[in-house]
């Protein structure tokens, strides 16, 4: 059996279907649903994800596929919303174990095979700048999948067949529209910015900070977050995206009053997660997205602060798509530990020091309205070695609690 992932229209399958014969699809039913970050398909019900909206197999689906094939519309340098929620619910396909592994920390394999994957971007426009962007993602991603990259293409379209199909008021697709919705980044970024508007509802220096996990007040996110917000002027608030899931022409009506934003993000598969993404393309197509200044405070699980990069780079794709200003992000390495320290009175010593220097540098940056360039804290004097020896004695605990056992956490389905 082989797999496609992709996010093509119904009118654009039909004509290349008949190459896909016999061919597992995964393509947008409208029914998808985003990670919840629950960690589920580790620990509760090892390789498959505890949503059961038809797309809670994909771990198994891609072990059983002989090669994979993804086509994407081009999304900032990365993957479109639907494709990256396909790609966020698949990761029960590898072992919640650490390892080092091509010299970084990742995931231990659940299954042996090294899965070959191909990809086909497609957009208008695409440079080379664009298609490196591409390539540099889909390398990270691959790597902590352990797939084999077969190809990745680029497919040019036209700027017409390109166009979003968007909705009455261009804002909530419904689900029909959602396939339509999740490309509507592919024009190329100079085109993009071209037709970008300030809109009339941005109050000058207004602040909204979101959370963009879906781990909602619970969130690693939200507590780097509250960290940076003790250092703000005025008094400021963090919102939930979760809050507005069913509501995103709200949210983006919200983030459209603000001048300046601070996305609070996980990193997902070496990206933007799909939640967040859909409303990023959703602000780049309401037109109205200039003139913005954006910051980040990006958290990741795995140790390396450098491996936030792919998702700094496509939130900076992102500004120059709607023309709002990228004002630098503040990347958090192991922050499933570090969260652990945020109550802490000494959190400007031990493996803190770094986060806590950073969440200065960027607070006064927002303060000010300037941009600074991305910083990377990485534990401070705490090994890459102790980091992983500790997440890997906490997994069995955290099965325990869910009445399994540690071998059921290499269940292979
Ligand atoms: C679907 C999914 C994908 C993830 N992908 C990565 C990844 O590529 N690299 C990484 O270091 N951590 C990854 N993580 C771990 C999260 O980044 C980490 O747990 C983070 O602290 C969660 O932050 P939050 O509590 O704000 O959601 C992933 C987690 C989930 C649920």
């Amino acid at each position: 059996m082989n797999l496609v992932i992709h996010d093509l229209t119904q009118e654009e399958w039909s004509k290349v279907a008949s190459k896909y014969d016999g061919w597992k699809v995964i393509s947008d039913n409208g029914t998808i649903k985003p990670c919840i970050g629950c960690f589920g398909c580790w620990v509760k019900s090892p390789g498959e994800c505890v949503i059961k909206d038809g797309y809670d197999q994909m771990g198994a689906l891609i072990h059983h596929a002989d090669e994979v094939l993804v086509i994407s519309k081009y999304t900032y340098g990365g993957l479109s919303s639907f494709v990256k929620n396909v790609f966020d619910r698949s990761i029960g396909w590898v072992s919640p174990y650490f390892e080092v592994y091509e010299g970084e920390m990742h995931h231990q394999k659940r299954y042996p095979e090294d899965k070959p994957m191909s990809f086909i971007f497609r957009g208008a426009g695409l440079t080379e700048e664009d298609q490196a962007k591409a390539r540099g993602y889909v390398e990270a991603a691959c790597r902590n999948f352990h797939a084999i990259i077969k190809s990745i293409t680029f497919e040019t379209l036209e700027s017409a067949d390109s166009k979003p199909q968007g909705t009455e008021d261009g804002l909530a697709p419904t689900s029909v529209q959602k396939a339509a919705v999740s490309g509507l980044a592919s024009t190329s970024v100079q085109k993009a910015a071209d037709m970008q508007d300030v809109s009339e509802t941005m109050e000058a220096g207004r602040l909204v900070m979101l959370n963009c996990s879906l781990r909602a007040d619970n969130a690693n996110s939200k507590k780097f977050m509250k960290r940076v917000l003790a250092l703000l002027d005025g008094e400021q608030e963090i919102i939930n995206l979760s809050s507005y899931l069913a509501h995103s022409e709200q949210l983006v009506e919200l983030l459209l009053s603000a001048e300046r934003i601070v996305l609070g993000m996980p990193l997902y598969v070496d990206g933007v997660p799909s939640a967040p993404l859909r409303i990023m393309e959703l602000l780049e197509k309401s037109g109205k997205a200039a003139g913005k200044k954006i910051y980040v405070v990006a958290n990741m699980g795995l140790y390396e602060s450098k491996q936030i990069r792919h998702l700094l780079s496509i939130v900076k794709t992102w500004c120059e798509a709607c023309g709002s200003e990228y004002c630098g992000g503040l990347a958090i390495g192991a922050g499933e530990m570090l969260k652990m320290m945020m109550r802490s009175e000494n959190i400007d010593k031990g493996p803190s020091k770094n986060m806590a220097e950073g969440t200065k540098k960027i607070a006064a940056a927002i303060n000010a309205g300037q941009a600074i360039e991305d910083i990377y804290a990485d534990p401070f004097k705490f090994s890459r070695g102790m980091y992983i020896f500790a997440a890997n004695a906490s997994w069995p605990l955290d099965a325990k609690k869910n009445g399994l056992k540690k071998k059921d956490l290499f269940r292979q389905l």
